[in-house]
């Protein structure tokens, strides 16, 4: 049952995505701090990751992941009505990473503007997107995870600098003609009182850069790891649960799940709570690490280009990151 609010249905006309060439492995890694390849494979499921080069900007990446989705999709720079950026590494505080892109795509038509939800923020802006085109505010939308990571990395510390990687990923949502596919359901949540397990201190408000502290690891990503791997696992299984079941679909019907690549465990964790086979659960996560919001559209991207799943099947998508935030979709392709 797609969503009662719904006026115009939406679908994703196409995907795009974007990986830097160079690889870091995790026997390189295994030179710089006190791990080994062994700890990160068995831990996570990561066997290596991309790691920008100085002119790959967060927008640089973005940019050359949303040619490739309006490509797929079809769509010009002309038509281009809304972009969305989801991203915690903006080339700058400000203007909005979006406005680089839209200058990039010469989308001038285009209105553009980022969010920041970690790694939810692209299933965040799907929902906000899907919204504007069903009320008929926008007739499509470009949403992008991006992310530049390697940027807000502590390399000195074993427990995260293992764990993230840089990339891009653009989906195009527009109004979906009767016989096409659409997002059936979409669900976002977040519990403000678990900002401290996953954080970057400082940079902000809270704490400007100054001379003083700049050499403090304030400006990298900080995780208590283990607190949010439980968390990870509870609020995807349920989020993932209330698409499911508002969108109609039971574990059999489903193609592909394709959750949020951060560990392979809470991968397993969740494609066993939700019974769905590990064949129909993809995983890319051994290749790029944690992109955080860009992980997701990665994912999707090379799922359906691998043909994970094709034309008429029902995925589901799920994330979950720093905030917390959480959110999940279904999707008839
Ligand atoms: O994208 C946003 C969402 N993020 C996530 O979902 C990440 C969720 N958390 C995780 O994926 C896992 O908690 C980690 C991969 C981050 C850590 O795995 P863990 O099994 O939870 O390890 P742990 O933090 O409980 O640490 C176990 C041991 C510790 O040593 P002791 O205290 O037992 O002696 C750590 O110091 O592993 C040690 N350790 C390492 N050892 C070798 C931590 N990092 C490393 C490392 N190499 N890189």
């Amino acid at each position: 049952m797609i969503e009662l609010t719904t006026a115009f249905p939406v679908c994703i006309a196409g995907t795009g995505s974007y990986l830097p060439e160079k690889i870091l492995t995790n026997a390189e890694l295994a030179l710089r701090v006190d791990t080994s390849e062994e700890w990160i494979l068995t831990r996570t499921g990561i066997r290596e990751r991309r790691i920008a080069g100085a002119d790959e900007t967060t927008s640089h990446m973005a940019t050359h992941a949303a040619r490739r989705a309006m490509e797929n999709a079809g769509l010009t720079a002309d038509e281009l009505e809304l972009i969305i950026v989801a991203t915690i590494t903006p080339d700058t505080p400000t203007p909005a990473t979006a406005c680089y892109i839209q200058q990039n795509l010469g989308a001038s038509r285009a209105v553009a503007f980022d969010i920041s939800a970690a790694c939810s923020g692209f299933l965040y802006a799907m929902k906000i997107a899907k919204r504007l085109i069903s009320s008929g505010a926008f007739k499509n939308a470009l949403i992008i995870g991006a992310e530049k990571l390697s940027s807000v990395t502590n390399w000195e510390d074993r427990s995260t600098c293992v764990l993230f990687g840089d990339g891009a990923g653009a989906a195009v949502l527009r109004v979906a003609a009767a016989d096409e596919g659409a997002i059936l359901a979409t669900e976002m949540g977040t519990d403000g009182n678990l900002t401290h397990l996953l954080k970057i201190p400082g940079g902000g408000t809270a704490c400007p850069i100054t001379a003083a502290n700049v050499n403090d690891h304030l400006f990298t990503l900080n995780m208590l790891g283990r607190e949010v791997f439980k968390h990870a696992v509870n609020r995807m299984k349920e989020a993932a649960e209330k698409v499911i079941e508002r969108a109609g679909l039971t574990a059999d019907s489903i193609a592909c799940v394709i959750p949020h690549q951060a560990n392979l465990r809470i991968i397993d964790a969740i494609a066993d709570r939700l019974a769905v086979p590990n064949e129909r659960v993809f995983v890319n996560l051994h290749k790029y690490g944690n992109t955080s919001a860009a992980a997701i559209a990665i994912a999707l991207d090379e799922a359906s280009r691998s043909g994970a799943f094709k034309r008429g099947d029902n995925i589901v998508l799920v994330v979950f990151g720093a905030g917390l935030t959480w959110a999940a979709a279904a999707i008839r392709w």
